[in-house]
């Protein structure tokens, strides 16, 4: 059967669901990339699945104490390093989307070298939200466009994004409800879960749990059914 959903995760509760057990907010993000490979290992073998995108690092969470952006940047590094395997095993391409230039050279080259080692895998797009912005995304490809003579369709300016596909699931976990500068072309017809559940207390059961809310839902497009 032909895959063919796009699901894509706003992942927020970390720092508060460590702060309710008395831990630092860095406790969270360890154990929110625990369940980034949980998620990612249940979406390679989901049979609808085709594109998991996971908001990591906002353009805007550049403004948290420098301390807490480089535990992140470690972290990152870290879960790369360690994934790479995983990824091939569970046949998953990874991919980044995101102005990644903001890294450090050794980031990126990794960035690089996961995204070139996994790029035969065609079971699943785990596609990994770094110094994501939407606003950014949208000016970047219009930068790309600008010397364009035609005008420019629905399809070149999709193409001149980072994240080229449209969402079908929303999730964002945490309790806020909010978009917080995610995919803002590409959510235009997706369906939207807000969860009260803190990121590293989400799991697969809670996924496919929406996952059938999401086929009872009636999509219409604008259109009618
Ligand atoms: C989401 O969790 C992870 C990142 C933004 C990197 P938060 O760190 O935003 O956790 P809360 O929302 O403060 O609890
Ligand atoms: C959104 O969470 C960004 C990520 C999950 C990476 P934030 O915690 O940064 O969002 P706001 O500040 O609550 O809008
Ligand atoms: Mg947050």
């Amino acid at each position: 059967m032909n895959k063919s959903l796009h699901v894509a995760i706003i992942m927020d509760g970390n720092g508060r669901w460590a702060e309710a057990r008395g831990e630092k907010r860095v406790k969270g993000h360890e154990a929110g990339a625990k369940v980034v490979r949980e998620i990612t290992k249940f979406c390679s073998k989901h049979k609808d699945i085709e594109r998991i995108t996971l908001y990591a690092f906002s353009t805007e969470n550049w403004k948290r104490p420098r301390l807490e952006v480089e535990f992140l940047m470690k972290l990152l590094e870290h879960y790369l390093k360690n994934e790479l395997e995983e990824y091939i095993k569970n046949n998953v391409k990874f991919e980044a989307i995101g102005d990644i230039r903001a890294f450090s050279k050794s980031l990126q080259k990794l960035i690089k070298k996961v995204e070139e080692k996994t790029s035969h895998c065609d079971g699943l797009v785990q596609s990994l939200a770094l110094n994501y912005g939407a606003h950014d995304e949208i000016l970047r490809a219009v930068n790309q466009l600008k010397n364009e003579k035609k005008d420019i369709t629905e399809e070149m300016f999709s193409n001149a994004l980072d994240c080229k596909d449209e969402v079908d699931i929303m999730i964002r976990t945490g309790g806020d409800h909010r978009i917080s500068n995610f995919l803002l072309w590409q959510l235009s017809y997706a369906e939207l879960f807000f969860i009260d559940t803190l990121w590293p207390d989400f799991n697969a059961e809670e996924l496919g749990k929406i996952i059938d809310q999401f086929n009872i839902r009636e999509r219409r497009f604008g259109g009618l059914n």
